[in-house]
This record gives structure tokens, sequence and C-alpha cells, in this order.
């Protein structure tokens, strides 16, 4: 028995997930008969947050690697499988000055190695349910530079890359890895700088909108898609431009080697 869309039955691990965007998500899973496990840092708030979704509560620090592995374990020791790793949390630099490299660390170290971390956990276990989906929550500062922020930047543009490099090579496991890259929304991530918006009339995303996405690349994403969520304009994939091509002696364009390319393009 296969799982690889939200189907009653289903089990799913969200990371960040009595968040904003995972508390959304988890709604909107649970209505689909899915059985959700949420991965956050230990609080009374955060396991009281699971409870009134009706969500399991397990305590996670993303970037603690062996962690991952046993939240993994523990999912599929009390629910007999995975079939979906939301790695979605995160936080955000608040620093003033231009780079402050001990918050740039504290960013990756959650945004972008947890995301690795997750993976390299719910990989075997996705396997083992005959396939399944790995949804990254990365962000549009990865797709597009943030220069109040750089550390978050980097760390969601690195889980983009990473999303974009793995995938192929999951794909004859059936598991589709894709990213999410919504713009600013409204969760608590945002209460530093949510006067910003409201002073200029910007327009916010609904956690809701995100959730929407965020089951849609479990349903139907394309392996190393990376969705663009924005206001006013739905989830569409982004269109990465290709880069140039090496030419040989004579000016032909360069064939990347069999051995290094995703096995489905060999
Ligand atoms: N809200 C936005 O504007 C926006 C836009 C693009 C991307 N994102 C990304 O969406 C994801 C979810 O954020 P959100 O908007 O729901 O914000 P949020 O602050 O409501 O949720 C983030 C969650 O991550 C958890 N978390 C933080 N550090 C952790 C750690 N070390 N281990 C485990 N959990 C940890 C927090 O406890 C929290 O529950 C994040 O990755 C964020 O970067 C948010």
């Amino acid at each position: 028995m296969t799982h690889a869309i939200p189907t009653p039955g289903s089990v799913a691990l969200v990371t960040g997930g009595t968040g904003g965007f995972g508390r959304a998500l988890t709604t909107k899973l649970r209505e689909r008969g899915v059985t959700v496990v949420l991965a956050d840092l230990d609080s009374e708030r955060n396991r009281g947050v699971a409870a009134d979704l009706g969500a399991q509560f397990v305590v996670l620090d993303v970037t603690d690697r062996a962690a991952n592995r046993a939240v993994v374990a523990q999912v599929e020791a009390e629910h007999g499988r995975l079939d979906a790793a939301f790695l979605n949390a995160g936080i955000a630099g608040s620093s003033r000055d231009v780079l402050d490299v001990d918050e740039f660390l504290r960013v990756v170290g959650v945004d972008l190695l947890g995301v690795v971390y997750g993976t390299e956990a719910a990989m075997p276990a996705l396997r083992r349910a005959g396939g399944g989906a790995i949804v990254v929550t990365a962000s549009l500062a990865g797709l597009s530079p943030m220069a109040t922020d750089p550390g978050y930047s980097v760390a969601k543009g690195g889980a983009v890359a990473f999303v974009r490099s793995l995938a192929p090579r999951l794909v004859e496991d059936g598991i589709t890895m894709t990213a999410i890259c919504p713009g600013f929304a409204d969760t608590a991530i945002i209460d530093p700088i949510r006067g910003e918006f409201e002073a200029a009339g910007f327009p916010v995303l609904t956690a809701e909108e995100v959730a929407d996405a965020m089951v849609g690349a479990w349903a139907s994403g394309e392996p190393g898609a990376a969705y663009v969520i924005q206001p006013g304009v739905g989830a569409l994939p982004y269109k990465f431009k290709g880069v140039p091509s090496a030419k040989t002696a004579s000016g032909e364009t360069a064939v990347v080697p069999p051995a290094l390319r995703p096995p489905s393009l060999r």
C-alpha cells in the first residue's frame, strides 16, 4: 500500500509544526484523514497547539542531526509508516548589522542544515513506505536576495539548490521532493516587521494560502520544483533560466559526463 498522495491513513511529519504554516497545514491534512505528527521545540504552548489540532506532538530541535532520525523512527514505530515529511521549521535573523556572523550561522543551522538532517532521516522511511513526499519550506528569499537578512537568503537559497540537486535521484524510489517559496505571509515570523507592511499597504499571504500550496506539493508536485507563492498570484513553479553550457575546442556544446547526471538522464 503506497500513500504517495494525501489519502486517509497517510502519515505526515511537519517540522516547525506548531507555527503559522504548520497549524494551517495540519488543519487541511486532518480534514483529509491524514495522521499528523508535529515536531517542534519543547514548550507547553507547542504541546497545547498540537493537542488542539488533534495532532501528535514530538519534541525536535531540527539542528540536532540524531534527533531528526529518532523522531522519524518514533513515527514509524507508532504509526507504521511515513508518507510525507514537511521540513518547515525556520527562523529569520533580526540583527541590524550589515553582517552578523553569529546570527548568520544560527539561521543557516536551522533553515538549511535542519532541512538536510530532516531529509537524511526521512528518506529511508519514505522508501520503506513505497514512496512519498518531502516538501521543504524555502522562501522567496531563496530566489531573490534579502539585503536585511543574508543568512536567511543563503539558507533558503541553499534549500532550493538542495531540493533541485537531490530530487532527480529520489524519483526512482517514488519520492517526490519539492520546495515551496512563499513571499511574506501573516505568521509570527513577520511580527517584527508586520507594521512596515501595514504602513506601506503591502499585501501578505495568509497561512492558509501557503498550506494549500504545501498540500498541492505533496499531491501533485513535480520533482525538484520550487513553487513561488505570492498574494494575488497563487502557487507557480519558478522557471529557472539555464546556465551557459561549456563549449568544446571545436565550438560544440559539451555534454556533462553520464556519471554526473541524474539516473533518468544517463
Ligand atoms: N511567514 C513568512 O513570511 C514566511 C515566508 C517564507 C517562508 N517562511 C518559512 O516558513 C516556515 C514556517 O514559518 P512560519 O511562517 O510558520 O513562522 P512561525 O514562526 O510561526 O513558525 C516557525 C516554527 O519553527 C519552529 N522552530 C524554530 N526553530 C526550530 C528548531 N531549531 N527546531 C524545530 N522547530 C523550530 C518554531 O518553534 C515555530 O513553531 C519557516 O521555514 C519560514 O522561514 C515564512
